[in-house]
C-alpha cells in the first residue's frame, strides 16, 4: 500500500507531527511517503492518504486548499484523512468548535473525507515575527490565546491513537520487516 503523509505547515510543528505518523505507519506493511503538499504534484500513485494543516487565521493553509483542488480526484477515490493542529482546541468548547469553523464542511462532504483529527500544536513565540503575533492576536476567536503561548502542545498518544485507528479500520498488517519510505 502506497501511502502519502502530506502536511502544511508554516513553523514546522505540523511536519514533525507527519513525521511522526509517518514513523508509525512504516510499523504496517506499506510504503509511507512524507511530503510537504506543495511538493506533490502527481498524487496518482497513493492508495491512502493522512494529510494534515496547521491552522493559522482561522482556517487551514492555503497549500491543503490547492491540494485538496489539485488532487480531488485522487481523494474521492481512496481512503484520506485529515488532520489539523491548533491551540482553540484546549479551550473547552475547542474540538467542536475547531470542526465546526476550521475546516471547509462542503469541501469535505465533496471529496468524502470524514475523519479529522484535531490535535493541539506547538506555539513558540521566538519564532513568530509581529506581522504573524498580530495576525493571530486580531483574528484568534478563543478566549484564551494569551495562555497558550510558547508551549508544545502536541499530545503524541493522542497521535498515535489516531493513527493507528486508521490502521485497524483499513486492516494494515504490522510487519517486523523495515518498510520501504520516501521522504
Ligand atoms: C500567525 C498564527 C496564527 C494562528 N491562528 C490560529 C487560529 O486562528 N486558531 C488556532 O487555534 N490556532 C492558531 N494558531 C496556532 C497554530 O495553529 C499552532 O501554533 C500550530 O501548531 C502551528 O503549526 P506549524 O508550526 O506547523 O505552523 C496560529 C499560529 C500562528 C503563528
Amino acid at each position: 500500500m502506497n501511502i502519502l503523509v502530506g502536511y502544511a505547515s508554516v513553523h514546522g510543528s505540523t511536519a514533525e507531527v507527519a513525521e511522526f505518523i509517518g514513523r508509525l505507519l512504516r510499523a504496517y506493511e506499506s510504503n509511507v511517503t512524507v511530503s510537504a503538499l506543495n511538493d506533490v504534484q502527481d498524487c496518482s500513485n497513493y492508495d491512502l492518504f493522512v494529510i494534515g494543516s496547521a491552522i493559522h487565521a482561522g482556517m487551514w493553509l492555503q497549500e491543503m486548499s490547492l491540494f485538496l483542488e489539485r488532487c480531488a480526484d485522487a481523494l474521492k477515490s481512496h481512503p484520506t484523512h485529515m488532520f489539523i493542529t491548533c491551540i482553540r482546541v484546549l479551550e473547552a468548547d475547542g474540538l467542536q468548535h475547531s470542526l465546526e469553523y476550521y475546516v471547509h464542511q462542503p469541501t469535505l462532504d465533496k471529496l468524502g473525507i470524514d475523519n479529522i483529527g484535531v490535535f493541539a500544536g506547538k506555539l513558540d513565540v521566538d519564532e513568530i515575527d509581529w506581522n504573524e503575533r498580530w495576525l493571530l492576536a486580531s483574528n484568534y476567536d478563543g478566549t484564551e490565546s494569551s495562555k497558550h503561548i510558547n508551549h508544545d502542545y502536541r499530545d503524541w498518544q493522542e497521535i498515535a491513537n489516531w493513527t493507528h485507528q486508521i490502521a485497524r479500520t483499513l486492516e494494515l498488517k504490522p510487519t517486523f520487516e523495515q518498510a520501504k519510505h520516501t521522504e
